[in-house]
């Protein structure tokens, strides 16, 4: 048995999943609403979701790790998110006022107590919104052009970090030093040439070209986690804000990932480091499209319509369904429920006790992998050595993970190949105990594969 055998055994078992994806990718282009959501030799087509699990065209269920890319951090339906989503109806009337109403001042006033860097807050619809306004109020504050981000991380769709997110290891240049790669075509060569690409957890590297560039840098932006999984190093994080004060660059972190899922208060919390300006989305919509900006008055201000009478002085921004009343209220029945004393501690521990599950049994099918992760997000890695970064991911065993990825859908986990697995309130004992079985099937399979 080799990937492509398993490839084709997963398609033969999905024909009303194969049947759709064969009219879908006439009408949408390749068939799927985002590159990423595609894999081979087509993507399993979802009819129903519950809980902690997911229902497929040809009748099989899942128990669902991708929880749509880590946004619902209490699952499938909740019933406080369900109740919220009545409250509105009944009480607003309305999903968008296009306008100022209370609900707004209710979550900002949450978020400013959650995440203490937080001075001010403005919402956006997605991640990708958020982190492209934190970088405008950055490079307006500052006056400067470029902006520094790390390889392998991700910050949304956009032309300025859509650059070395996954770029080809052997022509990217030194690892102290990697070249910008553009992600995409279309990608003008102005970002390429406006985009500094840092190598995550080398500080002597980041140091060095921080300060270099010093002049230029409006802003440096990172996932604190990359991808919500690979951790800084508390050091390397500490020199960093040290060093941003000290050159006048705004530091931005980006928690779409990690805000509310490595703690309630973020990565920020979990290194105690305050960041200028944070990004922040998925979770904070408690499963309805969300984005938002959260940090220091000085930088919020330049937005304020109160800050200049001038407009030629005021950063713009703005979004038809910003601060919309179904994403803030899911997202604050949300954020009070996991509040509540012991829900988000028991939500960890659940997550390490499937964790602890999943190393026991790689150890007893000797297969090569490991679970790496902070709070409620990990990934598993085959291999021994030790991630840092993303040329490590290169002594990563893709093939292996991906083989694994196969046989956990046919037995009835997903999280979609090659991606992290994120846990929800809603995956209780029984849920761990379903994925538990599935992997120590997938891991027997798995052996004979290691092996050859
Ligand atoms: C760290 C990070 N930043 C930004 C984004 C973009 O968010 P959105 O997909 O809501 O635009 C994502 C999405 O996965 C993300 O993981």
């Amino acid at each position: 048995m080799n990937l492509s055998t398993l490839q084709q055994q997963f398609g033969a078992k999905r024909p009303q999943s194969a049947a759709f994806f064969q009219q879908a990718k006439d009408v949408i282009a390749g068939g799927v609403n985002g590159n990423l959501r595609f894999y081979h030799p087509f993507p399993i087509t979802f009819d129903k979701a519950k809980d902690a699990w997911l229902y497929d065209l040809d009748g099989q269920a899942y128990v669902d790790y991708l929880l749509s890319y880590g946004a619902l951090l209490l699952g499938h339906g909740h019933p406080v998110v369900q109740k919220a989503l009545q409250n509105v109806w009944e009480n607003q009337g309305t999903t968008s006022f296009g306008a100022t109403h209370p609900m707004e001042l209710e979550m900002a006033k949450e978020l400013v107590e959650l995440y203490p860097s937080f001075d001010e807050i403005r919402f956006t619809n997605s991640g990708l919104e958020a982190t492209l306004f934190a970088m405008r109020l950055a490079m307006a504050y500052t006056g400067k052009t470029h902006l520094a981000k790390f390889e392998g991380h991700y910050h949304g769709a956009h032309d300025h970090v859509l650059v070395s997110v996954n770029p080809k290891i052997d022509t990217s240049g030194e690892h102290t030093a990697p070249d910008s790669v553009a992600d995409s075509l279309g990608i003008p060569d102005y970002y390429l040439q406006h985009t500094i690409v840092l190598p995550f957890n080398d500080w002597d590297a980041c140091e060095k070209i921080l300060t270099e560039k010093k002049d230029q840098l409006a802003a440096v932006i990172l996932e604190p986690m990359q991808s919500g999984y690979i951790a800084a190093d508390i050091e390397f994080m500490s020199s960093l804000r040290e060093l941003c004060t000290t050159l006048g660059i705004i530091l931005i972190f980006d928690e779409v990932k990690t805000g509310f899922r490595i703690t309630l208060g973020g990565a920020q919390e979990y290194y105690g480091v305050q960041p200028d300006l944070t990004a922040l989305g998925k979770v904070l919509g408690g499963g309805f499209p969300i984005g938002l900006v959260g940090g220091k008055k000085h930088l919020l201000e330049n937005c304020s319509p109160l800050h200049s009478q001038k407009k030629e002085d005021v950063v713009f921004h703005s979004g038809t369904f910003n601060g919309n009343p179904i994403s803030l209220a899911a997202g604050l029945a949300t954020i009070r429920y996991l509040k509540e004393p012991g829900k988000f501690d028991s939500l960890v521990q659940r997550t390490h006790k499937l964790r602890d599950g999943i190393e026991a049994l790689a150890q007893q099918y000797s297969v090569p992998m490991t679970t790496v992760g902070v709070g409620t997000i990990f990934n598993i890695l085959a291999t021994e050595a030790e991630i840092r970064n993303y040329r490590d991911l290169g002594k990563n065993r893709n093939d292996l993970r991906l083989a694994l990825d196969y046989l956990l859908m046919d037995n009835g986990v997903y999280s979609k190949p090659l991606n992290r697995f994120s846990m929800s309130d809603s995956h209780g004992p029984a849920e761990i105990k379903a994925t538990l079985e599935a992997f120590e099937k997938s891991f027997a399979a798995l052996g004979q594969l290691v092996t050859v």
